[in-house]
């Protein structure tokens, strides 16, 4: 995938212990607040993380998988300079706009005025829209929300404002929507919500709440942070030696389907005409954390575990992943987990390899990170990643534990207790 910086970002600038890992307390900060994407962290947590790891020093934070940008935004607010990466188009983008929050606040909400009044002035069209869309909205509320997306491009131009007003838009297209959403972003066309909001009021409320963050974040406005669409892998547009502290979470190998959790957002914007689009625009750049993304055709795992980048794990990777391929046989779905885990063991051992060249010696990264066990069968993920570090060139690594997994929800496929916590790696 080619690497393409966005811009040179503009931006401003202790959780509590049981959330720490979680995205809950940032849909109440400002800024944070602008796009809901599950699978993060808390803001507050990055922040208190940053004050506590670098003490009096001056340095330089990277987030390899960053998502819609807490760290960034966190980094900023404590005054510190940071590097991204993330390699899903459509949430870079989100992170980017975001990233413009030290922006000219009256300036964007005119723009966004402006905007809405095209919309309210147009006339209806005829719709064109994926079936997905149609399932998830009401007629009127379709109308509307056409209106807003054919205004949004008549004005679009690149700028900040114009980034700020595609972000308005895409950020209010879950509340105006009749379908539910998943706990992890997944839409569900089939659950329907009683109550949705009307498009042309919620892109009004939404406007005004991000230009009264924008002016409230303004005031600490740190320039500081450069976000790079790109791969985790190779981190190829950062240089080596540039990172002190690396604050991330990565994907777990738990078989969620980051490219899933944008399909409505895509699908509405004309990104992709449906669910098989998510593989070439999508899945296909991230780390393999998904069976949806390891077909069988063409892959073998012991073609993948004799990679040199696996050899302390190998033997472990080699006997965990024959017994997911016994297993699925006698399994409906048939998912390709036996590949998926080493495939995702292989793509992190280059994460590391590439976090080895661009940390400083004696620096340090904490990914927050957790194992799993797809059709029940254990997977030491903390344990691998730990030792792929090291044998990547890092001094050493321990596990600090924030919580228990699937321990009280009795409807879980499998009783494999789980933990979630912060891998600290030295060196
Ligand atoms: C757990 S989420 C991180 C969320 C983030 N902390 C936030 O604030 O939104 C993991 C992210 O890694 C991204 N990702 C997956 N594979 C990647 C890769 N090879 N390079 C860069 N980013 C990747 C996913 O798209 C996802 O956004």
């Amino acid at each position: 995938m080619t690497q393409t910086t966005l811009f040179p970002m503009s931006l401003v600038g202790a959780a509590r212990r049981s959330r720490e890992g979680s995205f809950v307390d940032n849909m109440r900060l400002p800024v944070h607040r602008w796009f809901r994407y599950s699978a993060g962290f808390s803001a507050q947590w990055v922040e208190h993380e940053i004050k506590r790891r670098s003490g009096d020093r001056t340095i330089t934070v990277l987030d390899p998988f960053a998502g819609s940008g807490t760290t960034l935004i966190a980094a900023g607010q404590s005054g510190v300079e940071s590097i991204g990466v993330e390699a899903h188009p459509f949430i870079a983008r989100v992170a980017a706009a975001k990233l413009l929050c030290d922006g000219d606040a009256s300036e964007y909400l005119r723009r966004a005025q402006e905007v809405l009044k095209l919309a309210v002035s147009s006339e209806p069209a005829a719709l064109t829209y994926p079936t997905l869309i149609h399932r998830c909205y009401a007629p009127a509320s379709l109308d509307q929300l056409d209106r807003l997306r054919r205004a949004y491009v008549l004005s679009a131009d690149g700028s900040d404002q114009s980034e700020l007003v595609w972000l308005t838009l895409v950020s209010i297209l879950r509340v105006v929507s009749t379908a539910g959403t998943a706990p992890w972003q997944y839409v569900l066309p089939n659950k329907s919500k009683a109550k949705v909001a009307e498009p042309f009021t919620a892109f009004s409320r939404m406007s005004h709440l991000i230009a009264s963050d924008m002016e409230e974040i303004g005031r600490n406005s740190m320039n500081r942070s450069t976000l790079f669409v790109g791969d985790a892998r190779s981190c190829s547009d950062v240089c080596d030696d540039s990172v002190d502290l690396v604050l991330t979470s990565p994907p777990y190998a738990n078989n969620y389907d980051y490219a899933d959790a944008t399909r409505l957002e895509m699908s509405f914007m004309g990104e992709i005409s449906g669910w098989a689009d998510l593989q070439a625009k999508v899945r296909m750049h991230l780390v393999r954390s998904c069976s949806q993304h390891v077909p069988m055709k063409g892959s073998s795992v012991d073609t993948i575990v004799s990679h040199s980048a696996l050899a302390p794990i190998r033997d472990e990777l080699l006997t965990v992943c024959r017994e997911l391929a016994e297993v699925r046989l006698g399994r409906g779905g048939r998912k390709t987990y036996h590949l998926m885990v080493a495939s995702y063991m292989l793509d992190m051992a280059q994460v590391w390899l590439a976090m080895r060249r661009v940390t400083r010696s004696g620096g340090s990264a904490c990914f927050v990170i957790g194992d799993s066990a797809p059709y029940g069968v254990y997977v030491p993920v903390v344990n691998w990643l730990g030792r792929l570090a090291v044998h990547a060139g890092f001094d050493d690594w321990k596990f600090e534990k924030i919580r228990d997994r699937n321990v009280k929800w009795k409807n879980r496929k499998h009783r494999v207790p789980l933990v979630e916590g912060r891998l600290v790696i030295a060196g």
